[in-house]
């Protein structure tokens, strides 16, 4: 399905229907990456997964504004504002995160519930932020072969790449088809992202910590300082599977969200329907 706004031409994938819940794609990946998710959606609920502007089918308008969080946050917005739908759960893996917090920002009435899976909320150090733009020289030179080079190393956990050859190559393609100006774009828009930590302590919606034991992008430590920094919420390790868990190991993951919503959202919209 696809609408347009003032900046951009979104497209995203839904299933479901009931309480709606955004699920958030990572870098340099599109909605593509949420199939497990949006198909099988638990009952009394409405997944949304949006493609980001500039990757998957949605794109900026020409001139428009960067690839930042926030710009990416907002078109999450008008989506919803699109839809009717007034407040909702976000899903972000990763990138997807960053964007969530970006969301909470500037929208924290709009939220009821949040997964944070294999993401931080802190920003970039010097350094990471220095090769941000050395990937992104990189990209102008190699095209999306850059970012495959420096991410497929890291990505996936030792038990994926020993048994699932296939998902390999379907993360391979999935970084390979996203277009090199989104690439360039988007790795100066998370460079640039501020620090959220600060915020987590002000995020009082029921939150669940999602990481792959074996994420070497954003290992376990990162999610845990996102768990204590939010009271309340629960943090979950994913054994055998690196930075895409949904993907890696999707029953798990989808077993251990699933619960979530059940027991900590679904209640909520039940004391308070408009939630
Ligand atoms: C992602 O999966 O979205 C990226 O690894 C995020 C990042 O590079 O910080």
């Amino acid at each position: 399905m696809e609408t347009s706004t003032e900046n951009a031409r979104l497209n995203w994938r839904e299933n479901g229907s009931g309480i709606a819940v955004v699920l958030l794609h990572g870098f340099p990946f599109s909605s593509a990456m949420w199939e497990p998710q949006l198909s099988s959606v638990p009952d009394g609920f409405r997944f949304i997964a949006p493609d980001l502007r500039g990757f998957g089918s949605s794109s900026a308008a020409p001139g428009g504004e960067d690839y930042t969080m926030i710009a990416f946050a907002r078109d999450v917005a008008s989506l919803l504002d699109h839809l009717k739908i007034e407040r909702v759960v976000l899903c972000g893996l990763s990138m997807g995160g960053y964007v969530a917090l970006a969301f909470w920002r500037a929208f924290p009435a709009r939220v009821t519930g949040f997964v944070f899976s294999d993401t931080r909320a802190t920003a970039d150090t010097k350094e990471g932020r220095a090769s941000r733009y050395d990937l992104a020289e990189k990209v102008r030179a190699d095209g999306s072969a850059a970012v495959r080079d420096a991410m497929l190393p890291k990505l996936l956990s030792p038990a994926t790449e020993r048994e699932r050859p296939h998902l390999v190559e379907q993360v391979r393609s999935m970084i390979e088809i996203a277009p090199e100006e989104s690439l360039r774009r988007t790795l100066i828009g998370m460079a640039e992202r501020p620090d959220s930590e600060p915020l987590l302590r002000m995020i009082t919606a029921p939150t669940l910590v999602l990481v792959g034991a074996d994420d070497a992008i954003t290992p376990p430590g990162d999610a845990q300082l996102i768990a204590r920094g939010i009271r309340g919420s629960r943090i979950e390790t994913i054994a055998d599977a690196g930075h895409l868990p949904n993907l890696e190991q999707p029953a798990e993951f989808n077993s251990r969200f699933y619960h979530f919503l059940d027991h900590s959202i679904r209640p909520l919209a039940a004391a308070h329907p408009r939630a």
